[in-house]
């Protein structure tokens, strides 16, 4: 009798149901339990799941060629889906801009953390090596995309091992960490980079790393207009790159192809992972934007860093097929429909006595629970209640992903909503009667 207990799971101390079929918005359990996928899983599935023609093309690729070494060949398909995405990829980072693929957001940025030390190094600058990020931000589970995360409670078990290069405030209006008013703040939260820059004595500052909306930490949190340009301005003054973690934002989930569309900022690199191959394979990577491509490009040329993996053949055949769908469907024009939808479906929440904001931008969206509806004040950490309503919301079948710490990377609980892009407005409603229930049900327990 083989051990049903075998795998490693995130948690030894909790059950999870055995997934066996996915369609559109919904997953079915082995026990015939249906649940409605109202976070994409997490903000991963763009096209909905069980599209035939990515599986077909998976499969014809594995049948065709399964594997080749990215140091010894590349492949059409690769080249395809890296000249497709530089497309969709801001105007400025499309002529003389490279896509490098990995298997994942993690790797996507310890790929553009690595590429930015290549890059001053090839200028002959090896002074240049931080990659200075925000507080509650995450960039990734690896050391490298960890040490720039800024998500204290991520972070604190490795605290030993991670290098600390530096973090800024978020940019978060609802709980601004300086205590100002937007915009009498005047964005005095940009202003804490060109500060740190300019006290860099030793100009050791690489790049600077943001996620231009911030996804599981802060819960689906969008700063006002004037603040991506003006971060766009400072890195830019001082001769430090800027990099677009897009991981969770990218790939449309905003309603733009990437959010920094909606500022009309042109990074350096924006890393994308997730809704890429919406979950049909591992895929992440970098778009390289032309600067850091030439530098290389007329100095050494070899990027000292890879995977065995990168450019996997099933992963682009993956990729592609996706992007034809999305294609096909017209699925990045279908996200401002869907969204409204949900927000509409969400709208009566906003009443609740739990409900403390209801956010987000295009389907990246976020509900804030609050302990006192006057005040905004938290719960305390200790009673979960974002889990709690996770968990009371999946019982009557609707997924949600649920995070804490949104307040002051402590406090604060949330759920993040990200559907599929196909998602219906009778499935909006669905999830918003779900969490109602939920949240009910968590209230009367309190
Ligand atoms: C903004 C952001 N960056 C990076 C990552 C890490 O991606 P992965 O889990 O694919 O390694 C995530 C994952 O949630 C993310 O949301």
């Amino acid at each position: 009798m083989p051990n049903d207990a075998a795998l490693f799971p995130r948690n030894l101390k909790k059950e999870y149901p055995i997934a066996v079929r996915g369609e559109g918005c919904w997953i079915t359990a082995a026990d015939g339990k249906r649940y409605l996928d109202a976070a994409g899983q997490a903000a991963v599935v763009n096209i909905g799941h069980g599209v035939a023609s990515v599986a077909r093309a998976m499969a014809e690729q594995a049948s065709q060629l399964a594997f080749a070494h990215s140091a010894q060949f590349h492949t059409a398909t690769a080249e395809k889906l890296a000249a497709r995405l530089l497309t969709l990829a801001p105007e400025g980072m499309r002529e003389g801009g490279r896509v490098y693929f990995c298997s994942g957001g993690s790797e996507a940025n310890e790929t553009a953390l690595k590429l930015a030390r290549q890059y001053f190094i090839e200028r002959n600058r090896p002074e240049r090596f931080r990659v200075v990020s925000r507080r509650q931000s995450y960039h990734g589970s690896t050391l490298g995309a960890m040490a720039m995360s800024g998500n204290m409670t991520r972070r604190e078990p490795y605290q030993p091992l991670l290098p600390e290069w530096g973090h800024i405030d978020p940019c978060f209006c609802l709980h601004c960490p300086l205590g100002l008013l937007f915009p009498e703040c005047t964005l005095a939260c940009a202003e804490e980079l060109e500060t740190m820059l300019r006290h860099d004595r030793e100009k050791s500052i690489a790049a600077f790393i943001f996620e231009p909306v911030v996804g599981a930490t802060l819960g689906a949190a969008a700063p006002p207009d004037g603040y991506v340009q003006r971060i766009a301005e400072i890195c830019r003054s001082h001769d430090v790159l800027l990099i677009a973690d897009e991981v969770m934002t990218g790939m449309g989930r905003t309603g733009k192809p990437f959010a920094v569309d909606h500022w009309n900022v042109v990074p350096d690199m924006i890393t994308f992972g997730k809704g890429a191959a919406s979950g049909y394979a591992p895929l992440g990577g970098v778009i390289v934007g032309p600067r850091v491509v030439e530098a290389t490009a007329q100095g050494s040329g070899a990027f000292q860093h890879g995977f065995t993996y990168q450019n996997h053949p099933v992963s682009m055949a993956a990729g592609n097929a996706v992007l034809d769908a999305l294609e096909e469907q017209d699925l990045f024009a279908r996200v401002p429909d869907a969204s409204h939808a949900l927000f509409a479906a969400l709208e009566p929440l906003k009443q609740h006595l739990l409900v403390g904001d209801i956010r987000g931008l295009g389907l990246l969206s976020a509900i804030e629970f609050v302990k006192d509806k006057a005040t905004g004040a938290p719960f305390p950490r200790e009673e979960n209640i974002a889990g709690k309503i996770f968990q009371a919301a999946m019982n009557e079948g609707v997924l949600t992903y649920p995070t804490q710490g949104c307040v002051d990377g402590v406090n604060g609980d949330h759920i993040l909503l990200a559907p599929p892009f196909v998602i219906t407005a009778e499935e909006c409603h669905i999830t918003a009667r779900a969490i109602a229930v939920a949240m009910e049900q968590v209230l009367s327990a309190l």
